[in-house]
């Protein structure tokens, strides 16, 4: 028997037994009009029909209405936990002045951490829930979110510990990447902080399982090849699993580094070589691209999806959540982006955002396709077709948000209660 029954659903289930590459990224695995069977947060049963062998006297019994029904959101790439916003930025940003010249100038990341680091605990707690809220209003129910504004060891632990500690619906997948950039009082002596990070902090990190994941940005003025290699191996040597900040601005051959050293996926790739696409290939990396930040960093250009897909890659999309180049918690905008900027497809948009996206983080078993034995985490939303999501953009389509097995969101409104949620991954 089920706790939940969804009926007259169009569902995009998104099976695959892994990440879905090249041509296979066009393949939804679409039921028409089926059924989804839930029961204790577990799918137990998916497929055509309206499930009636499922019901009993307390099975609550959805009718869809022939709304689409997809795997709940998956974003891979977040820097959720930083305090403060930037939109002081904004004026600079609209006269021409680059990016990372800002940076150099003091602001944008360093700006962020300054205010991160005079936060507190429940500050910090206080505005990713905030962030967490809106995520799961718009879809994403689990979330890849790293470190990285508070770059000292205390206030890098800190971050951490306020994603571990956040008991939300919203499933977090944490990273340490505190190699996001030279802190201030460290401007002089680059290699004084790459010691911290290497032989104080991954140490800490690791032993105390305060991430899964370690990152870092690989950008001409930020961290080096040389220097980006030696970071993400120690991580590796204390059994972090590596994601890169690869050719987001420079092409500096970060997919290439992504490939050589076992990287699981390799973000941004803006400008990645025809030889780092190889390399990614060849090494099983996923590349990771985020439309959204080529877009708000004006960049004119982004990444080359359609040949990575060509070239038989499993592409995921994320959003990039983060105050400087792409303040936006939500995953419906970017599909927009990845279709109209990219050329993407709503199916391969959406196996992107799902099952790839599961396989990004290392969750391709557990999330990311509507399969028995999964997590339930489902969306209904009020579309009559995957490609109404994309065609009308800029509004949330989201009617119903099932996470664990456990409606949170009912007619586009929150309706879990805080505290009932204590669980992590
Ligand atoms: O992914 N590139 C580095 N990190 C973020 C931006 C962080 C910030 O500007 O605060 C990114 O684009
Ligand atoms: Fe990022």
């Amino acid at each position: 028997m089920a706790d939940i029954v969804i009926k007259n659903a169009r569902i995009l289930t998104c099976k695959s037994s892994g990440p879905k590459f090249g041509k296979y990224m066009q393949e939804l695995g679409i039921i028409e009009k089926g059924f989804i069977a839930i029961e204790n947060g577990i799918i137990k049963e998916v497929g055509e029909g309206s499930g009636e062998r499922f019901y009993n006297e307390h099975t609550k019994i959805i009718d869809a209405k022939n709304k689409t029904v997809l795997p709940g959101f998956v974003d891979p790439h977040t820097h959720l936990v930083h305090y403060g916003s930037r939109e002081d930025e904004l004026d600079l940003k609209l006269k021409g002045v680059p990016y990372i010249e800002i940076l150099k100038r003091g602001g944008g990341i360093l700006s962020t951490v300054k205010a991160t680091r005079s936060a507190s605990k429940d500050e910090l707690m206080k505005k990713i829930k905030k962030s967490l809220d809106l995520m799961l209003l718009w879809g994403t129910t689990t979330v890849e979110a790293k470190s990285g504004y508070g770059l000292n060891f205390e206030d890098e632990v800190k971050c951490l510990n306020v994603l571990k500690d956040c008991g939300h619906p919203v499933d977090i997948v944490r990273t340490y990447m505190g190699a996001h950039a030279i802190p201030e009082e460290y401007k002089h002596d680059r290699e004084g902080y790459i010691k911290l990070m290497t032989e104080e902090v991954i140490p800490y990190v690791a032993e105390n399982k305060l991430a899964e994941f370690i990152d870092c940005f690989c950008e001409e003025g930020v961290f080096s090849i040389e220097e980006s290699e030696r970071i993400l191996l120690k991580g590796k040597e204390y059994g972090l699993k590596i994601k890169i900040h690869a050719d987001e601005i420079e092409p500096m051959g970060g997919a290439e580094l992504a490939g050589r050293i076992g990287a699981v996926s390799a973000e941004h790739l803006v400008a990645a070589s025809d030889e780092g696409i190889e390399a990614m290939k060849k090494g099983n990396v996923i590349p990771v691209l985020l439309p959204g930040t080529s877009f708000y960093l004006r960049l004119g250009k982004y990444a080359r999806a359609r040949k990575m897909i060509e070239m038989g890659l499993p592409i995921a999309l994320a959003t990039d959540y983060n105050p400087g180049t792409c303040p936006t918690e939500s995953l419906q905008s970017i599909m927009v982006f990845a279709s109209m900027g990219m050329g993407l497809t709503p199916s391969e948009v959406i196996n992107a955002m799902t099952i790839n996206a599961a396989y990004a983080i290392c969750r391709g078993n557990e999330i990311g396709s509507i399969e028995k034995g999964k997590k339930a985490d489902v969306l209904i939303m009020d579309a009559p077709n995957e490609n109404y999501i994309i065609y009308h953009f800029g509004i949330n389509h989201i009617d119903t948000v099932i996470k664990n097995g456990e409606i949170v969101v009912r007619e586009g409104m929150l309706c879990y209660k805080e505290g009932e949620f204590t669980w992590n991954i």
